[in-house]
């Protein structure tokens, strides 16, 4: 089954506009059935209540990060124990934000990973190239350092799945060629065995091209899963007939 995952980010202040995306989301699910997972990741404060907003529509709910340990002094952080409790199937480790502005390593996101699967909480691990990077033509290098050190012993296809995020991708509206995600696709998939489902850019307009792509088994959509038209027609894009 593909997936289709909303990383709202830190957006979405107002609980009332929040419960209102996604209770159109949901009414579209449960009219549309399509055939994919559909997985909401609001900001932490949020996931009590859209929790709530979720119930019987067969969306599931997610964290956009976890902390690795279960609990202790680590003033702001959350674990992953803390939102199995609040209803969370799904957690998003190793997004290249995380990466990026709060220093995560793969050596952090491997155990932060580690964590949510004691926890019985299936994983999203973000990987993708800087535009440097690929100018340079290390993408695979780069992206084989980052599979093998950010998955942990215990790591299967129940509990993993990789998002293939190029940063330079991200909430630029610019998307790789579909040869270049299909060679990433394929590429981690061979090393780890896991799904992969894609992230950066993807809109409406776009998300038919890319569901087509050999080796893209889902999305994963910051920027357009703040509207809710623009991603139930990403979602829509997966209902039969
Ligand atoms: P974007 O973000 O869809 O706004 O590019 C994707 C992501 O960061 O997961």
């Amino acid at each position: 089954m593909s997936i289709v995952a909303a990383n709202w980010k830190m957006n979405g202040v107002k609980l009332v506009d929040s419960f209102a995306l996604v209770r159109k989301v949901t009414d579209f699910v449960k009219k549309n059935k399509p055939a994919c997972d559909v997985v909401i990741f609001p900001p932490f404060t949020m996931l009590g209540f859209i929790k709530e907003e979720l119930y019987e529509s067969g969306l599931k709910l997610g964290a956009q990060d976890c902390h690795f340990a279960d609990n202790g002094a680590y003033t702001g952080d959350i674990s992953s124990a803390m939102i199995k409790e609040l209803g969370c199937e799904y957690v998003i480790v190793g997004h290249s934000e995380r990466r990026s502005y709060h220093s995560e390593t793969n050596d952090i996101i491997c155990k932060k990973a580690e964590s949510a699967h004691k926890h019985g909480i299936k994983t999203i691990i973000c990987v993708g190239e800087s535009i440097e990077e690929r100018k340079k033509g290390k993408v695979l290098k780069i992206l084989k350092k980052q599979v093998t050190e950010s998955l942990p012993s215990g790591t299967n296809s129940d509990n993993t799945i990789i998002a293939y995020e190029p940063i330079w991708a991200i909430g630029t509206g610019v998307i790789p060629k579909s040869e270049e995600i299909a060679e990433a696709h394929e590429y981690i998939n061979k090393l780890s065995g896991l799904k992969v489902i894609y992230g950066g850019s993807v809109k409406a307009a776009n998300a038919k091209d890319l569901s087509v792509i050999k080796g893209v088994e889902g999305m994963l959509v910051g920027g357009a899963s703040l509207d809710a038209n623009e991603f139930c027609n990403i979602i829509g894009v997966y209902v039969n007939g």
